[in-house]
């Protein structure tokens, strides 16, 4: 087996929820998925392709129908976004680590911005590249990029730039004129940027970042897109590197029909690149998994299509989630807390808790709460938890916080005794 195998850290995430496997009475908000099932129609979809007997192999890029579909849903947002640059993928997860594949050789120079899902930093890792993380860091109540140190760590040794704005777990938002700035000085350094973006309809766009001049204005002469409103309803999209960048830079852009449509367990996703890159990908995709499943696909354009049935209901639902379970954890004594801008998380700190896997599997055991473990995101956000408030009933955050503050109040009565 490789080393680098061998040494590849297990998830910390499913370390606590496997502490907490068998337990009914365990409310559970440590994974990143809502409680709620698919849509009905979309469900539909996927249920006639299957009794219309479309069970066969499909185009290594995906469905033109589908890429068709996300061309014209991309091209809504982002200004055009032509089918040859498109190719459909077995999640987003899948998307990452083709664009990955595409991308780096072992030995080659990644750079990451951390806390990020676990994920984004494995799999440059797994291919043989060394890795670099810039922390973001919480200022002012917002968590922020230090550009200085970022653009100081990407030389003309740096392969890719690894970004994932919203952020999974901190809400963290890139604004445009951030976009820009690291968009330019790539250029200069040959480096290629993945960004991922599968959060970006999961946007508030309502908390400004001090450090963020522009919010809400959008690119002059770009579509309604970015921190503008979707021209297809009253549906908000965070800032995307597609708005400012030309369609031939280095640039790789993922998403995902997970967090936006409820379709997390589908494992469709898809990737936006150079359209040179594009018959390649599909090469790649052959090696990978072949192709996705044709009835997931056929389920997947209606998904784009009613998109205006979906998610901006979804988005309105995480807002209200997010208003319940944030103000009720910084009223609790010892708690650091930056509302999320995005995404579907709260990610905060626990004074006089400095090991949040410990604290994490002590929750779990002793409280009946189920939270992600910081230290999964970066070794850095060690003494922060994260907290997916994507439930149906808001009731449940309101009575994971009764447990969480009658866990602190016992463990300060027992300091004090
Ligand atoms: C930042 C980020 N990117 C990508 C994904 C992958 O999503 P999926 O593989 O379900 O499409 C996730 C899932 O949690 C995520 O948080």
């Amino acid at each position: 087996m490789r080393h680098v195998i061998e040494q590849l850290q297990e998830s910390k995430i499913r370390e606590v929820a496997n502490a907490g496997l068998g337990r009914s009475d365990v409310l559970a908000f440590w994974f990143g998925e809502g409680d709620e099932v698919t849509p009905g129609f979309i469900r539909q979809a996927a249920i006639e392709s299957l009794q219309r007997g479309e069970t066969f192999y499909a185009h290594n890029l995906g469905l033109l129908e589908l890429r068709e579909a996300i061309s014209t849903y991309m091209s809504a947002r982002h200004g055009p976004v032509g089918v040859d640059r498109l190719a459909v993928t077995a999640g987003g997860v899948n998307a990452l680590m083709l664009a990955v594949q595409m991308l780096v050789d072992a030995g080659d120079e990644v750079v990451a911005v951390t806390p990020v899902w676990p994920n984004l930093t494995a799999q440059p890792v797994i291919l043989g590249a060394r890795l670099t993380c810039v922390p973001l860091a919480p200022v002012n109540g917002a968590w922020t990029l230090d550009m200085e140190t970022l653009l100081a760590a990407i030389t003309p040794a740096t392969r890719l730039l690894i970004l994932n704005a919203p952020n999974n777990p901190t809400g963290w938002t890139l604004s445009r004129e951030e976009q820009q700035r690291i968009l330019a000085h790539c250029r200069t350094t040959g480096t290629w940027i993945l960004a991922d973006e599968v959060y970006e309809r999961l946007y508030f766009g309502d908390i400004e970042a001090e450090n963020d001049p522009a919010p809400g204005r959008p690119k002059p002469g770009a579509p309604l897109g970015g921190e503008g409103r979707s021209p297809s309803g009253g549906d908000l999209c965070a800032p995307s590197f597609l708005d400012v960048a030309a369609p031939d830079d280095r640039l790789m852009v993922v998403h995902s029909f997970s967090k936006s449509f409820l379709m997390t367990g589908w494992r469709l996703g898809w990737l936006v690149m150079p359209a040179s890159m594009t018959p390649h990908m599909g090469k790649l995709i052959e090696f990978n998994t072949s192709c996705c499943p044709v009835f997931t696909q056929r389920a997947a354009v209606l998904a784009l299509q009613r998109t205006d049935e979906v998610t901006p209901q979804l988005v309105a639902h995480l807002k209200a989630c997010r208003d319940t379970l944030v103000p009720l954890l910084q009223a609790l004594p010892g708690v650091e807390l930056s509302p999320a801008r995005g995404g579907m998380y709260a990610f905060f700190r626990l004074q006089g808790f400095d090991d949040s896997l410990v604290t994490a599997k002590r929750l779990v055991t002793e409280a009946g709460l189920g939270l992600a473990p910081g230290e999964a995101f970066a070794p850095q956000a060690r003494g922060w938890l994260r907290w997916c408030f994507a439930s149906q009933d808001p009731q449940r955050l309101v009575l994971g916080v009764e447990r969480l503050k009658n866990w602190l109040d016992a463990q300060r009565a027992l300091r004090q005794a």
